[in-house]
């Protein structure tokens, strides 16, 4: 049962209704179950069990402490792309040994905080890359495990702008190049390398190219010990699609037994980077209607349904052209007329909507609204665009909850920027 239902008519998270934390929270604000996170997590960790893998959430798609926490107590660990989200998924409580990094452009100081940690394992991306880990762990006397991220020439067939393993993108070393690149790490100082990484995109909704890059792997692991080279680990990466409109998500058993055949008798341990399918679902933006707009004045033209949302707090919709299912808080009466509107932000951009076209049932100004499968790549991606401060984010769990970061003040924004001298003086 999904963490969001209505219970006599009115919108819960948990045994909790949207409505009260709306109210004693304001909107718009992000919600999320721990329920749901939890239940997503066992969903991995029981279609893996019996196997050598590691579960490293990818901190990217959704940051806040109070949820990697909730899955460092589960026992996850912790894909990292920053200095920034190396701190956070320490603070959360993810053992370093339990940490990869991946990411293109790791920077030397970047590097070093990562050795200072002790975080498992570098997911290199470059020979560039290569010989900057190697100065750093070698000055600093220390080894860095690394595997290599290849790049498998597959495509995900997802959005554009999330596919990650085709040639022409930016990430990992071409296959081809992998042998070459992985003895001269191995005879470099400072270096040691584990196995390979790869990760093809994001939002995938079909096992196929999993299975042709998970190939491509296992094929490119016979050929570095054919050369004698050791690999005992590989990293095959996130990417498992949710639905948003009518996706048929990938179940996690079935991505195991794919996972299973790939790497069969090949008697290496495993690491995993799922972000999306761990929260995607476990998330809501809750929002209040300000105005209902009919564009010609009266009933039956364009109608816009304008939200205290907007595209900084959820750019998703504006960036992707992405769908999110939208709800009242309030049920609908059964049978309630559908009208069809377009659900948008206040910001001063024609892009700032989150539905085009959508029938929605009857909605007034006051209303309360949730925008759901919101908790991936959502307030992690929000901005202070038309400063408009960073939304609050809670947490329900069962009857309770807990606002895990508040709404930040913009006098606490303001009060960050600095007038130069110059300007000072006040004016003649
Ligand atoms: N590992 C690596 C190296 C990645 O680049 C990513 C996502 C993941 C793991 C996690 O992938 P997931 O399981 O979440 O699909 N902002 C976009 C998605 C960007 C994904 C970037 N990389 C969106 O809102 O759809």
């Amino acid at each position: 049962m999904s963490a969001f239902a209505y219970r006599s008519g009115a919108l819960f998270a948990e045994s909790v209704p949207l409505a009260r934390i709306a109210a004693e929270v304001g909107t718009p604000a992000y919600v999320y179950s721990s329920g749901a996170l939890e239940s997503a997590w066992r969903g991995f960790a029981d279609a893996l069990a019996g196997m050598k893998v590691t579960i490293c959430f990818a901190l990217k798609a959704n940051s806040n402490l109070a949820v990697i926490r909730t899955f460092a107590l589960q026992g996850a660990g912790a894909d990292v792309v920053s200095a920034g989200e190396l701190e956070r998924a320490l603070a959360a409580g993810v053992p370093a040994d339990k940490i990869v990094y991946s990411g293109v452009g790791k920077t030397e100081a970047e590097m070093a905080a990562a050795l200072a940690a002790g975080i498992m394992q570098f997911n290199v991306e470059s020979e560039p890359e290569l010989a900057a880990l190697s100065k750093v762990a070698a000055g600093r006397g220390q080894v860095a495990s690394i595997a290599l991220r290849m790049n498998p020439d597959v495509d995900a067939q997802t959005h554009a702008k999330i596919t990650t393993g085709r040639a022409h993108n930016k990430f990992g070393i071409a296959a081809e190049r992998i042998p070459a690149v992985y003895a001269h790490a191995s005879k470099l100082p400072g270096i040691k390398p584990v196995g390979l990484a790869v990760h093809i995109g994001s939002q995938l909704t079909d096992l196929e190219p999993f299975r042709l890059a998970f190939r491509r792997t296992a094929e490119t692991v016979r050929a570095l010990r054919a050369a004698g080279l050791n690999v005992r680990r590989l990293d095959l990466g996130g990417g498992l699609g949710v639905t948003y409109r009518a996706e048929v998500p990938l179940r996690p058993a079935d991505y195991a037994a794919v996972l299973r055949a790939a790497t069969q008798g090949l008697d290496c341990t495993l690491v995993i980077e799922p972000g999306r399918a761990l929260v995607a679902e476990a998330g809501v933006l809750l929002t209040r209607v300000i105005y209902v707009k009919d564009a010609d004045g009266k009933e039956g033209g364009r109608r816009f349904v304008i939200i205290d949302a907007a595209m900084n707090d959820l750019i998703r919709p504006m960036l992707y052209d992405a769908w999110h299912p939208v709800r009242p808080v309030t049920e609908p009466a059964s049978g309630a007329p559908l009208a069809v509107v377009d659900l948008v932000g206040p910001i001063c951009e024609s892009g700032d909507t989150f539905a085009l076209d959508r029938p929605m049932p009857p909605i007034s100004a006051g209303d309360l609204l949730v925008i759901e499968a919101a908790g991936a790549y959502g307030a992690v991606m929000a901005s202070g665009y038309n400063s408009r401060p960073l939304v609050p984010e809670v947490m329900v769990k069962g009857g309770e909850y807990a606002v895990v970061r508040p709404r930040q003040p913009i006098l606490d924004v303001i009060g960050q920027e600095r007038l130069p001298e110059w300007l000072h003086a006040g004016p003649p």
